[in-house]
C-alpha cells in the first residue's frame, strides 16, 4: 500500500500562500503535522471573508477534523500558543485535536530578551529577526541545554535545567545591559502552564508513524521556506531550522521512506521580509505595485515585504532539493495588468552562469541576471476555476515555468480564498 502522505512547503523566502494551500488541502488528512520553525510564522487562512493568522497552530486546523499535531522540531513559545487556542476557541472552533511532541523545545521569556539584544547588539548587520526567540531557543537545542516540553512534566529536572539556563542567560543579557531573569518566578509561570498543556503532550513519533502504517492521510506542513534554510538558503539571512523537505524527517521521527509526495508553494513573483540577499529585487515602482496589489506586509510582524521578479534559479534550487513533484503557483492574479512580466533564468558571476542558487554569493561580486520577459495579462482571473478559461498569456507564463522547471504546476491560486484556485494535475488523492 502507497503511504498516503503529503509535504507542503515554501519555495522562495516564505509566505507563499502555505496557510492557504494547506487549508484547501487538508479536509482529507487524517493528520496535519508542523514540524520545524515557531511562531515567526504567519499562516493567513480566509474563508468566506472571515480571515485566520495562524502562527503556532498547523493551517489545517480550520478545516480538517484530523489531528493537529506540533512536532518535535518545532520550537513552541507556550504563552503564544495558549492565546492561539483561545482566540480560535473565541471565534467559536473546538481545538481538542490539537496536540504537541514531547520532544519539541520550549521558546523561554529569555529566549526572546536575547533575540531582541542581539539583533539590537549587531546594528547594520542584524539579520532582521522576528524577533519571537527562534535563533536562541535552536541554539541551546543544538547546545544540549534546551527545555522540551516533556520536562515540563517533571518539576524538578525542569528546576535543575531552568537554574543553569538561567544563570548562563543572565550572565549574557547583563553584558548585553538588559534586565535578567528571576529562577523562582520562571518556575512557578511554567509549571502553571504546563498544567494548561499537560493533556496535549503526546509522543508524536509513534503516533504518527503508526497513523502512517495504519494507512492514514497524514499532511506535513512548512513553515518559513528553502531560502531561510539554516543550510541551503541565504546564510547566515536565514532562520535557524530546516524548512526543506528533509526537514520533515528531522522535525517528525518519519522515515524519508514513507513520504510520498512533496507539494511546492510558489509565489508568482518574489518577496523577502527581513535582511539578506535579493537578487530580483525592485526598488521601483514595479517593485511598489506588486507590493500594493499582493498586499505584502509581513502577517506576524507588520513589516512591507521587499518585492521582486519570479526567480527561477530559485526555483530549480527548490525541485533539486526539495525534490518537488508539484508546484502550486500562488497569487498570480497579482500579476494582472503587468504589461510585461520578468523571470529571472540565470546568474551571470565573473562570466559564469549558475542555473542553480550558488552557495557563494558575495555582496563584493557583480551579479548580472539573467531575465526572460513574457507578455502579460489584463482580464481579471480572480473567479476562474478551469485552467482552460485563463488568458492565453498567463497560461503560457504557467507553463513556461513548468517547462523550466520540468515540474508540474498541479494547483494555481488566484485568490486568498479557500474557493478561488485551479487544478491543473490530479490532486485528487489529497483533495476532497
Ligand atoms: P504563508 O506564510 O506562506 O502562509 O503566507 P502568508 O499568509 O504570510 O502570506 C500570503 C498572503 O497572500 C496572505 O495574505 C494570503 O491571504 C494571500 N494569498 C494567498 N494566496 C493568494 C492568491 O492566490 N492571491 C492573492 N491575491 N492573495 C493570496
Ligand atoms: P512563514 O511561515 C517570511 C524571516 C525573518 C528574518 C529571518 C530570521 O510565514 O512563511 P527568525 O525570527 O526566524 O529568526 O528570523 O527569517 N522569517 C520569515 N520570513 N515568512 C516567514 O514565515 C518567516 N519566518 C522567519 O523575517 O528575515
Ligand atoms: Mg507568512
Amino acid at each position: 500500500m502507497e503511504n498516503k502522505t503529503f509535504v507542503i512547503v515554501g519555495t522562495q523566502w516564505g509566505d507563499e500562500g502555505k496557510g492557504k494551500i494547506i487549508d484547501v488541502l487538508s479536509p482529507k488528512a487524517d493528520y496535519i503535522v508542523r514540524f520545524q520553525g515557531g511562531n515567526n510564522a504567519g499562516h493567513t487562512v480566509v474563508v468566506n471573508d472571515e480571515k485566520f493568522i495562524l502562527h503556532l497552530l498547523p493551517s489545517g486546523i480550520i478545516n480538517s477534523m484530523g489531528k493537529c499535531v506540533i512536532g518535535a522540531g518545532v520550537v513552541v513559545d507556550i504563552e503564544v500558543l495558549l492565546k492561539e487556542i483561545e482566540e480560535l476557541e473565541k471565534r467559536g472552533r473546538k481545538l481538542d485535536n490539537l496536540f504537541i511532541d514531547e520532544r519539541a523545545h520550549v521558546i523561554m521569556p529569555y529566549h526572546i530578551e536575547m533575540d531582541k539584544a542581539k539583533e539590537e547588539a549587531m546594528g547594520a548587520n542584524k539579520i532582521g529577526t522576528t524577533q519571537r526567540g527562534i535563533g536562541p531557543c535552536y541554539i541551546d537545542k543544538i547546545a544540549r541545554n534546551g527545555i522540551r516540553i516533556g520536562d515540563l512534566l517533571e518539576p524538578e529536572r525542569f528546576k535543575d535545567k531552568l537554574e543553569w539556563n538561567v544563570k548562563e542567560k543572565n550572565d549574557m543579557l547583563t553584558r548585553y545591559g538588559k534586565a535578567t531573569f528571576d529562577l523562582e518566578e520562571l518556575y512557578e509561570r511554567f509549571m502553571k502552564l504546563a498544567e494548561k498543556i499537560r493533556h496535549r503532550i503526546i509522543d508524536g513519533v509513534v503516533e504518527i508513524n503508526e497513523a502512517i502504517e495504519e494507512g492514514k492521510q497524514v499532511l506535513f506542513e512548512g513553515a518559513q521556506a528553502l531560502m531561510l534554510d539554516i543550510d541551503y538558503g541565504t546564510y547566515p539571512y536565514v532562520t535557524s531550522s530546516s524548512p526543506t523537505a528533509g526537514g520533515v524527517t528531522v522535525g517528525t521521527g518519519v522515515s524519508p521512506k514513507k513520504i510520498n509526495r512533496i507539494l511546492g508553494v510558489m509565489k508568482a513573483y518574489t518577496t523577502r521580509v527581513g535582511e539578506g540577499p535579493f537578487p530580483t529585487e525592485l526598488n521601483d515602482e514595479m517593485g511598489e505595485k506588486l507590493r500594493a496589489v499582493g498586499h505584502e506586509y509581513g502577517a506576524t510582524t507588520g513589516r512591507p515585504r521587499r518585492c521582486g521578479w519570479l526567480d527561477l534559479v530559485i526555483g530549480r534550487y527548490a525541485v533539486l532539493i526539495d525534490g518537488l513533484t508539484d508546484i502550486v503557483l500562488t497569487k498570480i492574479d497579482v500579476l494582472t495588468g503587468f504589461e510585461k512580466i520578468k523571470v529571472a533564468v540565470g546568474y551571470e558571476i565573473d562570466g559564469k552562469i549558475y542555473n542553480s542558487y550558488p552557495g557563494n554569493l558575495r555582496k563584493s561580486k557583480p551579479l548580472n541576471i539573467v531575465y526572460d520577459e513574457l507578455p502579460g495579462w489584463t482580464e481579471d482571473i480572480t473567479q476562474i476555476k478551469n485552467y482552460d478559461e485563463l488568458p492565453e498569456n498567463c497560461k503560457k507564463y504557467i507553463e513556461y515555468i513548468e517547462k523550466k522547471l520540468k515540474c508540474n504546476v498541479s494547483m494555481i491560486s488566484v485568490g486568498p480564498e479557500r474557493s478561488q484556485n485551479i487544478y491543473r494535475y490530479d490532486l485528487t488523492e489529497i483533495v476532497k
